[in-house]
This record gives C-alpha cells, structure tokens and sequence, in this order.
C-alpha cells in the first residue's frame, strides 16, 4: 500500500517511502532533522550520522528547502511531533535540488507573496486553506444531492446583466472564425473593439441564478457552482473580480423557506468541516468555538427595519432605505454569535428580480445572510417575481434591454410558479471558516481590481 503522510498511524513501525519535499531543515552535526511535507500532511525526518551510509548523511546535509525527495524510513510515534508521529531516515534521493527559495521565515507583504502565489500555496497555511475549501465545495454537493437538487451548468458568456449593470465585464465577441476578421490588428491593438457594431458583446457571468431558475421548471430543484465576474470597483478584502459561486433554486419555496433551507446547507457544510479539517483548523489557528455554534443551527432573523436601528445605536450614519456598507455589515455581523439573516431590504437597493413583500411593497423578499465575528454577507438570496407584468415593470424600472430578458419572462408565461434561491460566495464561506483577514487567501490564484498574476 502507498504510503502518505496522514496514514502515519497506519504505519507505525514500518518502513515507508515518502515521495515530497523538503521544507524546513536544522541541523545539529551528528543529526539533520528534515521537515517533509508530501501534499496529505508534514512530517519531521531524523538522520542520525552515527546510523546512516556516509552519503546518505552528505545529502540530508546539504539538501536545500523545497528540494524534491524520495526518502525510506521507518515511521515512529512520537509524542512531541504535532503530528505524533516522525520518520527515522534511512536513506534519500535527491530527485530535484531547489534553487534558493524565495519564500523565507521573515515577513513578505502581500504584494510580494501575491507575486509569487504559485509558491506561496505550499506553505502550511495555505495548504490548511485549500483543504477547508475543498470539503466546503465537496459538502456543497454532498448536501445538496442528498436534498434532490441537481446540478445544471449555467453559461458564462452571457447576453445579459443579472446583478445590476455596474458591474460587467464586458467581452468583446470576436468572430475569429470569419474570414475578413484581422487578428493581427486586434493583437497590435489597432482594431476598434469598442464597435460594437462589427460583433455583439458579451458579459461575463455574475451569478447562473436565472439559468437555473429556468432549469427548475424541467427539475425541481437545482444549483451551480461555477466562477463569476464583477468589476468591482471596491478595493476591499471582501471583493474579489473572479469568484466562485453556488446558486440553489427551488420551486414551491417561499421566502421564509427559503432561509431554512440556505441555514440547513450551512449548518451541514460547518459540521463537515468541523469533522474533517481539525488538524487544518488548528494550523490556522482558528477559534473553533463559532464554527460550533453555527453547527447548532437557530439562525436569528432581523428585518433590514431592525438592522437600521440596530446601526443607529451604534452611531452609524444610515438612511432607513440605505443598503449596508462594509462598516456597517461588520457592527452588526459582530452582533451575533453564528450567522443570521438580514431580512425584507427596500426595493430599490435590490435587484429587479426580487418578489415585492406583500405586506409592504416597497419592500422585497430578500435576504442576506451574514457571518458572524464581523464577516459580513455570505450569502445574498430571494424569492423571485413569478408575476410576468409585475417582473416586466421591474425590468423596466430597471432600465434594462426588455429583449436580453424575454426568455426570463418566458418562464412566468409557461406554468410560472412561486419559487426562491440564493447564492453562496465561496470565498466569503472560505474566509469565515477560516478566520482569515482578506479574500485573497481563500482563493488559489485571486483576481482582484488590480492584480490577475500569476
Ligand atoms: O448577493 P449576490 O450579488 O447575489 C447574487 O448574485 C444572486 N444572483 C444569487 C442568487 O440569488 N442565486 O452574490 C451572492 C454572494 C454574496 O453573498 C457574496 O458572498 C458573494 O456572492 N459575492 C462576492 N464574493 C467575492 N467578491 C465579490 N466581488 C462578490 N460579490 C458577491
Ligand atoms: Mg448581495
């Protein structure tokens, strides 16, 4: 059996080959201690001088950090190690010396570490980082499938804006396939891609929400996952240009329902990570405390009526019809000791698809879910406007192209329905989890207003 660094338990007392690299190392003379890592965990390597062929101690001498190596030991408990276990080497190769580097012990800022984030994802945080997105994006499925959603593929380029219009990124849609289409001036810059009259623009996604939503009257209940796209003008640490998405659509769910169902997914994906990343969430350091309360369920709910007051106690200064800012979002998510929902916002700070509130109808049926511990907003959802005239007049209120949104029209023409929804920021869940202070470490290669290398 293949051996990894977290079956070490497995392998007590056994000799294992370890295939990884090295990435931290101190010597004493008579001993190196080598601190591995393989991709499943770290692990510290012993060579002794004394029990080792000659060579074998040369190359544990002077191999350097992130060198590759294949090394045979035996594996051995040992109470001090984090891990509890070390391997006692008997023998190294060497399959890559590293050249120096340049991830050090010292401080880097993070533009520097952003420049090198293709090497900074091996350090141990962000490996523990990558591992909790893993099994949030894996309990998002497992969730949701054991619910009865399926998945449907919303597209990417899209004709149409689904999360207001200043936000867009346009893509021009360049008939590269049609013979008098000049790639040589596109690429030196000299053809006009801002006529559109030439070939049609197209936007990248910001949310699959109304694709699946037409995909709901053929399976019920559905979701994405998939990248989207804002430009973003905010250079803040909770916006990012690219980010990951989970939309979930249902028929037959109303609003009240529908945060039900969104505390439910939250609740199994926190439990998930709870039972599966421990050793992860230790490395981050992470105070596991809300992340159990959160398992408990319960999230309260305040009416956007109520955050306003709330907000005014704490000497904000907001309108009753304001939406919220950073600052805001973060004096209320420090409120609460799990996430809650803010509930019923006035209508026209939300998007045109939103189902008005019966009981007040310059109110819709939306609502945001924030984390605690001053996170803010994780997930922003909605009972839709099943209504085909009342969906028509927001359209227009909205100043939208009425034709980009016939076929979302269509689908209040054709057995419409009451139905709602959300979408899930991984990255916002990613940070939360984790406890980390900006989005950028959430993500593997972050796009942001003014960063898109590596
Ligand atoms: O609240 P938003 O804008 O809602 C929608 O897009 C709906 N169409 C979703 C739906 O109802 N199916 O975005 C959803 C979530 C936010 O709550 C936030 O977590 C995340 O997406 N998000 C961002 N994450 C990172 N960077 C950004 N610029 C983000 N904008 C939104
Ligand atoms: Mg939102």
């Amino acid at each position: 059996m293949e051996y990894r660094i977290n079956q070490s338990a497995e392998f007590n007392g056994k000799e294992v080959t370890l295939k990884g690299w090295v990435y931290n190392k101190r010597s004493s003379g008579s001993i190196v201690f080598l601190q591995l890592r393989d991709g499943s965990g770290f692990i510290q390597g012993v060579v002794v001088r004394s029990e080792v062929d000659e060579q074998v101690f040369k190359y544990a001498d002077k191999v350097t950090l992130e060198s590759s190596v294949i090394v045979t030991g035996i594996v051995k408990e040992e109470k001090r190690s984090p891990t509890g276990y070390e391997i006692m080497i008997k023998d190294i190769n060497i399959v890559s010396m590293s050249a120096e580097y340049p991830i050090g012990k010292k401080e880097h800022g993070p533009d520097f570490l952003l420049s090198h984030r293709h090497l900074w994802l091996r350090s141990k945080r962000q490996w523990a980082i990558q591992r909790v997105r893993n099994t949030i994006i894996n309990a998002i499925f497992e969730h949701l499938n054991n619910e009865g959603y399926i998945k449907i593929d919303a597209p990417i380029f899209t004709p149409n804006a689904c999360e207001g219009t200043t936000t867009l990124y346009p893509v021009p849609y360049l008939p590269a396939w049609k013979e008098d289409f000049d790639k040589e001036k596109i690429s030196k810059g000299k053809y006009d891609i801002t006529n559109s009259d030439n070939f049609p623009f197209v936007y990248l996604s910001q949310s699959g929400q109304l694709y699946i939503e037409a995909a709901i009257f053929a399976h019920g209940k559905v979701f994405d996952f998939g990248p989207t796209f804002r430009a973003e003008k905010s250079k803040t640490r909770r916006h990012l240009t690219e980010f990951w998405m989970m939309d979930a659509e249902a028929v037959f769910v109303e609003h009240a329902q529908n945060m039900k169902v969104q505390e439910k997914l939250i609740t199994f994906i926190v439990s998930t990570v709870l039972k599966n990343n421990i050793n992860e969430l230790k490395i981050l350091e992470r105070d596991i405390k809300p992340l159990q309360q959160t398992a408990l369920g319960d999230y309260p709910v305040i009416s956007h009526k109520e955050a306003v007051v709330r907000l005014k106690k704490s000497n904000i200064n907001i309108g009753e019809r304001d939406d919220f800012g950073a600052e805001a979002e973060t004096i209320l998510s420090n409120q609460f000791d799990r996430p809650f929902f803010i509930e019923k916002y006035p209508k026209e700070i939300k998007a045109f698809y939103m189902k008005e509130d019966s009981e007040d109808p310059t109110r819709v049926l939306n609502s945001d879910m924030l984390a605690p511990e001053g996170y803010g907003e994780i997930i922003g959802g909605s009972q839709r406007e099943d209504d085909y005239d009342k969906l028509l007049s927001r359209i227009r209120e909205h100043k939208l192209n009425e034709s980009d949104f016939q076929w979302y029209l269509d689908l209040r023409k054709y057995g419409s329905v009451p139905h709602s929804g959300f979408g899930v920021g991984l990255e916002r869940l990613v940070s939360w989890i984790c406890k980390l202070d900006h989005l950028r470490e959430s993500i593997p290669f972050p796009r942001m207003m003014e960063r898109f290398n590596p």
